[in-house]
């Protein structure tokens, strides 16, 4: 692949954000009184002479504004087909998404997604720094140095700033993938399975990170987990998925304040929450 293919490549997949684009205030008010509308969607991978395969059928939720939604289902449900679609990369084929009063691909257009993805998907030729740069690059904007640098601590990788992609372990990719995600402070997060390659303790000082992030920027946030754990830590409002095409078993909402839920693995409620989710995955 070349150069221009690849980094054509990363700018579907990561927008900028707002403080740092052209668009008005208004603009970004409008998006800020926004919620993420999933409203009866339903998408279908049609691959040409073969049968479509059908990945997500009549989903409906909200993922209120400033909160943090969470997708927990079986292996290849449609968890990263729907995170794509609330990306705007492709269309539904049923329903629609909106953000706010605009849709997924206006406001990629306006570059106020951040993505990461299941798979990193780093520049092998650019240094660690330069990959979480990258988004003020294709974006031909100004770097915000000072949050790069914040960025690269709280991910644990300022040591390795100066380093290639190769040199890194599986998690240490990820977190440079996350760092990106969160680089230009985008209105809409999307994270697809975040913390995946992560040992338990810093998986757990990550979380808590997000979770401040998000709560100091009222960022919106869609993210997609394999651990219920997390899914509770984390999530405002959890969306338990059915087995492809996947359909909405159960939401349930996580009422606890966010600074509360650090400490709180081994109370009652965290445990209740646990049971239910788990409940609806087997079911
Ligand atoms: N580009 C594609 N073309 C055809 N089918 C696809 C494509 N991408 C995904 N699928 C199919 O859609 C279904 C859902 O895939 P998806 O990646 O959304 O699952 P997932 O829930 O994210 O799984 P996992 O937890 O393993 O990441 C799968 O059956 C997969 O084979
Ligand atoms: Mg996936």
């Amino acid at each position: 692949m070349s150069v221009a293919e690849s980094e054509h490549e990363v700018q579907m997949s990561i927008d900028v954000t707002a403080a740092a684009t052209a668009a008005s205030p208004k603009v970004r008010a409008t998006i800020r009184e926004g919620a993420l509308r999933i409203d009866a969607v339903s998408y279908s991978y049609d691959s040409g002479h073969q049968p479509g395969v059908a990945a997500v059928d009549d989903v409906d939720f909200v993922v209120p504004r400033g909160a943090l939604g969470v997708l927990v289902g079986p292996s290849g449900c449609g968890k990263s087909t729907l995170l794509r679609l609330a990306a705007g990369l492709m269309e539904p084929t049923l329903g629609r998404i909106a953000f706010g009063t605009i849709t997924p691909a206006e406001l990629r257009k306006q570059r106020r997604i951040g993505f990461a993805f299941q798979d990193p998907g780093l520049l092998s030729w650019r240094s660690v720094r330069r990959n979480v740069e990258l988004p003020f690059d294709l974006a031909k904007l100004p770097i915000d140095r000072s949050w790069i640098g914040e960025l690269l601590e709280i991910v644990g990788l300022s040591e390795w700033a100066d380093r290639r992609p190769r040199e890194l372990s599986g998690g240490m990719r990820q977190r440079v993938s996350l760092a990106r995600a969160l680089a230009t402070r985008p209105d809409l997060l999307l994270l697809d399975e975040p913390f995946g390659a992560l040992d338990e303790i810093t998986r757990s000082e990550l979380n808590l990170e997000l979770l401040r992030i998000l709560s100091a920027t009222g960022t919106t946030c869609l993210l997609v987990t394999h651990s219920v754990e997390e899914a509770v830590l984390l999530g405002d409002r959890i969306v338990v998925l059915s087995s492809r095409p996947c359909t909405v078993k159960l939401v349930h909402d996580v009422p606890e304040a966010r600074d509360a839920r650090g400490a709180s693995r081994d109370t009652v409620a965290f445990l209740d929450h646990c049971r239910a989710l788990r409940a609806a995955l087997a079911a």
